[in-house]
């Protein structure tokens, strides 16, 4: 099996990564990624010198690039790549636009002249837009998306499905809840929440702290990820969820409380423009068509967390003052191209 994974640098594409190497030793992987300030290839670090894994530095809106790497015979391509932070599209949208737009259209063109065998898009529940108290998002629900990522990342479902459509591209589409886990930037609620708590600073909660997200640890959604690159129908939709909602006030709380401390760590601030209250995706066609659910309790996953980056405090000090791009002059004696910007 050879497998073209884009933004495989980053949180949830790294994961990816180390979980394929592993389990599959005789399948080839070849990682392209941009290295924006959010990959990081020190994540990595446990399967670089495998002999199935190779790095391709490029930019997914470079067809040429695109062309070049990609292999011949390539049995798949895992979509990672993307501009994944909410609060940075409210900052500015041109470069989610641009990679999770434009990039994606680009990629799918390049898996059409190569003969891919699978397209597959990972996508977000936040495509489908806030939900009601009772409302879960279906495979099949309208989307409607609310912030300048869910609208990047809508769009991108809608070029993947005309592609299947118009070209007859095998592809499958993910959409997956919030993710958390070791090795994501932080920037994101609980690996800011963590880091944060760990240097004994305050976490800073938007609102009334009352939004809720469904969490999903990393290694479960790359365990269902693998299922539907596998054995996933062509021309599909998965919900991967964790069946674990949490306001993001009791999120918090299981942080503070792995970490033994008050909650007067936590200071509310002014809200996040047009917040979604609540996501909720309805995963019971996955899990039922592909037997597979999440295994991984939150309060476990977040002190398992919490522990990794106690631990981790290296990797933490050199991704929030931006050495970790040093890593890349290096060991591959380039400079990426995005400058670093602290959580
Ligand atoms: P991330 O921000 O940690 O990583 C993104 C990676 O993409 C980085 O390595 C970055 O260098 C690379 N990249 C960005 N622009 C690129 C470009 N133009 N060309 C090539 N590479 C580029 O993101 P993540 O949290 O790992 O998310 C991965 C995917 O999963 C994204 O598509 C995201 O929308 C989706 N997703 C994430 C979550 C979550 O909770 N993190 C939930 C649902 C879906
Ligand atoms: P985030 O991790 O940015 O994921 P998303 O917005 O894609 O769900 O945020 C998770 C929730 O936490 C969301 O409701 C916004 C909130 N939040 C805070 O309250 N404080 C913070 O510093 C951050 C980054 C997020």
């Amino acid at each position: 099996m050879r497998i073209f994974v884009t933004g495989g640098a980053g949180f949830i594409g790294s994961q990816f990564i180390r979980d394929i190497i592993h389990r599959f030793p005789s399948a080839e992987v070849i990682n392209f990624d941009k290295l924006t300030y959010a990959g990081n290839l020190s994540n990595l670090a446990s399967v670089e010198s495998a002999p199935n894994y190779r790095f391709y530095r490029g930019d997914i809106c470079d067809s040429e690039a695109l062309f070049e790497a990609i292999p011949r015979e390539c049995d798949a391509i895992v979509h990672f790549a993307a501009e994944s932070h909410v609060d940075r599209s409210i900052h500015g949208a041109r470069e989610f636009v641009l990679t999770n737009v434009l990039g994606t259209q680009t990629l799918l063109d390049a898996a059409r002249a190569r003969k891919v065998g699978r397209f597959l898009h990972i996508s977000t529940d936040e495509v489908g837009g806030s939900m009601g108290p009772d409302q879960w998002l279906r495979e099949d629900s309208p989307l409607d998306p609310r912030s300048p990522y869910a609208a990047s990342k809508a769009a991108a479902e809608h070029l993947v499905r005309a592609a299947g459509a118009t070209f007859g591209l095998d592809y499958a589409i993910t959409r997956t809840s919030n993710n958390y886990g070791p090795f994501q930037f932080p920037e994101k609620l609980l690996p800011l929440a963590i880091c944060n708590l760990l240097d004994g600073q305050t976490v800073p909660v938007y609102g009334d702290g009352l939004q809720v997200r469904d969490w999903i640890h990393v290694e479960d959604n790359c365990r269902a990820l693998i299922e539907v690159l596998l054995s996933g129908r062509a021309g599909q939709t998965y919900h991967i969820g964790g069946g674990q909602p949490r306001t993001n006030r009791e999120a918090l709380g299981a942080v503070l409380e792995a970490l033994n401390m008050p909650e007067t760590m936590l200071t509310h601030i002014s809200d996040r423009p047009g917040h979604d209250r609540r996501y909720a995706v309805d995963f019971t066609k996955t899990s039922s068509e592909l037997h597979w659910a999440p295994e991984i309790s939150f309060e476990r996953g977040i002190q398992r967390t919490v522990r990794w980056y106690a631990e981790n405090r290296d990797w933490v000090n050199a991704v929030r003052s931006g050495h970790y791009l040093n890593y890349y002059r290096e060991h591959y004696g380039i400079a990426p191209r995005t400058e670093a910007r602290v959580a």
